[in-house]
């Protein structure tokens, strides 16, 4: 199923709202009960380095909701511009900052206020003088054309119903030959319509998840070429439901890397 027809099947007004208020508690509230793994175990499961996330503040670590490790197929470079899409409370922000130096800045965008709020807050008191946060959603960023070097997102396209134009978004602000570095869930199978109508299941990173095939057509189309894919078999869903749609249709978590054509 094309990724617009998919978004045509959900209520996306209600949608946004049981996604704000999911990662608004993880925000807030991080050892609270998800369907997903969050913090610190989780991002050394998936490959995070113990080195850099000792360098970063500890609460964005505690609110981080990734699905996997892209930072070794982004190859930053020092100086480079990058845009977080869906920095939530800015774990991968933080760490890419690290990587791009002084001489780099990077840029995370969310919805969600309290993420927002606390990822600032955090970058003031640790002094990370070359990171910003800004509000604004993936389907119509607020920057414009070819304004940076790489773009990265963790588990967070998923949660968007219109992944088209999130992509058409991110080739647009690329620069030529720019990176696209995400991780992301998607699904071996189509999904049938009772999970993808469920909002919750789809705030859990489950339900949105587009089948494999037609999400890499979703980014080619946007004129990227997708150039590698990973699966991360390290990431996990938790709870009984997640567990089960993920087993039935082959939901899992990918790494992949595009360059902008
Ligand atoms: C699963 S969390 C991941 C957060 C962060 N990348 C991390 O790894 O911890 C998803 C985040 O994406 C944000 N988000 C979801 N859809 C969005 C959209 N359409 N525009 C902007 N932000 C969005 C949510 O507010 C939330 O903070």
């Amino acid at each position: 199923m094309e990724t617009t027809m998919l978004a045509k099947k959900v209520n996306a007004a209600e949608l946004e709202q049981k996604v704000k208020n999911m990662y608004r508690d993880v925000a807030l509230n991080p050892k609270g009960e998800y369907h997903f793994e969050l913090g610190r175990t989780l991002a050394e499961k998936l490959g995070y380095e113990k080195e850099c996330l000792d360098l970063i503040p500890t609460a964005a670590i505690d609110s981080f909701a990734g699905v996997g490790y892209f930072c070794d197929i982004a190859n930053f470079n020092e100086g480079e511009k990058v845009l977080d899409l869906g920095s939530g409370s800015g774990m991968d922000t933080f760490i890419t900052a690290l990587k791009v130096g002084k001489s780099g800045h990077v840029t995370g965008i969310d919805m969600t206020d309290e993420q927002l709020e606390k990822a600032t807050r955090l970058a003031d008191e640790s002094k990370f003088e070359n990171v910003r946060f800004t509000k604004g959603y993936l389907e119509k960023l607020p920057f414009a054309d070819a304004s940076f070097d790489v773009v990265i997102s963790n588990g967070v396209i998923n949660l968007c119903p219109d992944k088209a134009k999130v992509f058409a978004e991110v080739a647009r602000v690329l620069k030529p030959k720019g990176r696209m570095a995400i991780a992301d869930i998607v699904t071996e199978h189509q999904l049938p319509e009772n999970i993808t109508c469920d909002s919750t299941l789809w705030a859990s990173c489950i339900g949105g998840a587009g089948q494999e095939d037609a999400y890499k057509t979703s980014i080619e189309k946007a004129g990227m070429e997708v150039l590698y894919v990973r699966n991360n078999a390290a990431y996990e869903f938790i709870s009984k439901s997640a567990k089960g749609a993920s087993k039935q249709y082959g939901v899992k978590s990918v790494s992949l890397f595009a360059e902008k054509k």
